[in-house]
């Protein structure tokens, strides 16, 4: 038995988990797989409350579907515009209100620092579902979960990630998580939209990072290529927006020069930086990750609410 316990606590940033501790939960996902075909009563008579005060499909719905596959049941909203903040509210109101109805909370908040805010004021484990640009730790224990089912391994892996890397939380999770790795990290963006400084002070002193503008010249030797979209709903003006949109694009040319196992990774939505003829290429590989987010899910609830050790 590792030196893990899961039960209760918030899961809020990677930074809070080790290495040791993120490979069980992979682990707990991988054991999750036949559980998510079969279902299991697992969770019977558990509640997940979503709380989602800005817009997602794969998120909630997966959080939710892995509920239901492990037997529980699921309350929330997914429109901030019918619930009592509307009227309102304060978050911290609304959690200590919610954690009456259930035994877990997912969260979901444009800003910084809610998911934290919000565990200081429930007596109920939170998980943050995603918070502002800051951090979207469940996805990426599915983007390494994901890496890992297609790879074999996370070590050792050259993985290039490119898109908006200042405003995109996933990047943030993700670079933070990778970091507890041995990989070597390549960081692609528009000028504007370079990693985050605070996350990249961090990451260099773990790993070798390379920040390198052109795509094409790592290509060849990339395993992973992990593309996001540019966050339009966060710049502060549309000018700014204007100025990047479109600049960079997945096609098949892109691909010439990759190697034939690369994999290639999106946490969706996806706008226009895949081009749809590159679905069908065996390097495509986000909508497998899609799929592995019910699982890691799974994986994290049922290990919060002490169902699985
Ligand atoms: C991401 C998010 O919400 O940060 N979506 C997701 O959860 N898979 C990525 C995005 O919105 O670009």
């Amino acid at each position: 038995m590792p030196n893990v316990n899961f039960q209760g606590r918030d899961i809020i940033s990677i930074e809070d988990f080790t290495q040791q501790e993120i490979n069980y939960i992979l682990d707990t996902s991988r054991s999750m797989e036949p559980i998510a075909k079969n279902g299991s009563d697992m969770l019977k008579r558990k509640i997940l409350a979503t709380l989602f005060f800005e817009p997602s499909t794969r998120t909630r719905l997966s959080f939710e579907a892995a509920m239901l596959k492990l037997g529980g049941n699921n309350i929330g909203f997914a429109e901030a515009e019918i619930a009592s903040v509307k009227k309102g509210e304060n978050l911290a109101d609304t959690i200590r209100t919610v954690q009456n109805y259930a035994d877990i909370i997912a969260l979901r908040h444009p800003l910084e620092g809610a998911a934290k805010l919000a565990a200081e004021f429930s007596n109920v484990p939170i998980i943050n579902a995603g918070t502002g640009a800051e951090e979207h730790p469940t996805q990426a224990l599915i983007d390494l979960y994901t890496i890992r089912k297609e790879k074999g391994k996370i070590d050792g892996l050259k993985i290039a990630v490119i898109g908006d890397l200042r405003y995109g939380r996933t990047v943030h999770s993700l670079a933070y998580a990778l970091a507890k790795y041995n990989v070597e990290l390549t960081l692609i963006s528009p000028e504007t939209l370079k990693m985050r400084r605070e996350v990249l002070n961090i990451i260099q002193t773990k790993i070798p990072v390379a920040e390198e503008p052109n795509l094409e010249k790592i290509i060849p030797q990339t395993d992973v290529l992990y593309v996001t979209r540019i966050q339009k709903e966060r710049f502060p003006d549309a000018a700014e927006y204007a100025k990047v949109k479109g600049t960079y694009r997945i096609d098949l040319k892109t691909l010439k020069n990759a190697k034939k196992d690369l994999t290639i990774l999106h946490p969706l939505p996806r706008i226009d930086e895949i081009v749809p003829e590159v679905d069908a290429t065996p390097q495509a590989r986000y909508f497998q990750q899609a799929w592995n987010g019910t699982v890691v899910r799974m994986a994290l609830l049922a290990l919060v609410l002490g169902a699985t050790k």
